[in-house]
């Protein structure tokens, strides 16, 4: 199996990470159930992977080409305790030596958020662990963190993903502190994919359906818009989606070589906002450092664009490995840690907030 698997299989990864020198050992228990994917995670000292797995419901939502939130709750439920005892054994450890639980309290759908915080109070409840809330977009700017390259803010932190796009400033600070710089004024990118492939008959989620029919396509095929070019730092995509649906309707829906440079035309149209904006804010914020994260950098296409732009300008860029890109608990598991050494916990109060916006 692979270490990653978002198959209905759970997925393991076997905690091939290394401690970096001297470190605290802190253990943190990671659980993640903000949108479709049911993850849960160990990690020491806020560094060290020990286990994770990421239960994906993409069989789940296939039929109804989108992400179905009652649906969504239910497998919840049903998947994110086996999840949890599944860590703790492939980690070797026990729920009582647990220092902290970590949990997604947004954004995210409220139903699927409400699962994971009762889920975790209940834990803390019934062992001597501490409760942390944690935004998702940090957990994800929080990936990086579990890497052996280590990225010293401030730096540019890059977040794309099915419901954001989001660029902020990162610095450094227990736990660190975030200015939002830009955002989507519309789509997030992985929306756009998602509702791109929508249209074109592809299989939810789209992002790697579009990446995989790109390959061999002519990206110059359809001059698809690079919206808000040169126009400050927010991004949209709403445009791209529309021109690809006029397309669609005047012409059908193309097949063979014909699909293949249509997905790789639309992929090259929203790398090109990406790393465009992306490097407009290193270049504004005067930094050179920039982290890519989310589950849209899981795409090949925009890491190597966003590499070599980022070379070019002498910009220093990080990329979480593909399994630390796409939703899991370990990066929440991650962004608690600096929470927890300042001793900001929460109380069983702790209420989910689907729109919680981070900076
Ligand atoms: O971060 P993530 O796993 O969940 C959210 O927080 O939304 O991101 C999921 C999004 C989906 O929209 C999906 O289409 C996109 O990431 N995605 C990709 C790729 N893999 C996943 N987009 C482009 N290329 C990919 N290879
Ligand atoms: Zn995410």
């Amino acid at each position: 199996m692979e270490p990653w698997s978002r198959g209905p299989v759970l997925g393991t990864w076997p905690g091939a990470f290394l401690p970096l020198g001297p470190m605290s050992e802190e253990l943190i228990l990671g659980l993640e159930t903000s949108c479709d994917e049911t993850a849960a995670a160990v990690v020491r000292g806020g560094r060290r992977l020990l286990a994770s797995r990421v239960h994906s419901q993409v069989d789940l939502h296939a039929a109804f080409g989108g992400v179905v939130p009652e649906l969504a709750s239910r497998d919840h439920l049903a998947k994110l305790l086996p999840t949890v005892d599944a860590v703790l054994s492939d980690a070797g450890v026990e729920l009582c030596d647990i220092d902290c639980i970590a949990v997604t309290a947004g954004p995210g759908l409220i139903g699927a958020l409400l699962v994971g915080v009762q889920t975790a109070k209940g834990l803390c409840a019934a062992s001597s662990s501490v409760l942390v809330a944690v935004n998702h977009l940090e957990g994800h700017l929080s990936a990086i963190n579990l890497e052996k390259e280590e990225i010293e803010p401030p730096f540019v932190g890059v977040v794309v993903s099915g419901g954001h796009s989001s660029i902020f400033r990162v610095e450094a600070g227990q736990p660190p502190l975030y200015r939002l710089l830009g955002r989507t004024l519309d789509d997030a990118a992985g929306e756009a994919f998602d509702k791109v492939a929508r249209l074109l008959g592809l299989p939810y989620p789209g992002g790697r359906a579009i990446e995989e029919l790109a390959i061999g396509g002519d990206a110059a095929a359809h001059a698809f818009p690079r919206a808000m070019r040169g126009r400050g730092l927010n991004l949209s995509f709403s445009g791209l989606k529309t021109s690809v649906r006029q397309h669609v309707e005047k012409n059908g829906v193309p097949v063979g070589s014909g699909l293949s440079d249509l997905c790789a035309s639309v992929q090259e149209a929203i790398v090109d906002s990406l790393v465009e904006k992306s490097l407009a804010a290193v270049k504004a914020a005067n930094l050179d450092r920039l982290l890519l994260s989310g589950g849209v950098a899981a795409n090949g296409r925009l890491r190597e664009k966003m590499a070599r732009s980022a070379r070019a300008a002498g910009v220093r860029l990080f990329v979480p490995s593909m399994g630390l890109c796409t939703d899991n608990a370990a990066m929440i598991a991650a962004a608690a840690h600096p929470r927890y050494l300042a001793g900001q916990v929460d109380g069983d109060d702790l209420e989910p907030d689907p729109a919680w916006r981070l900076g």
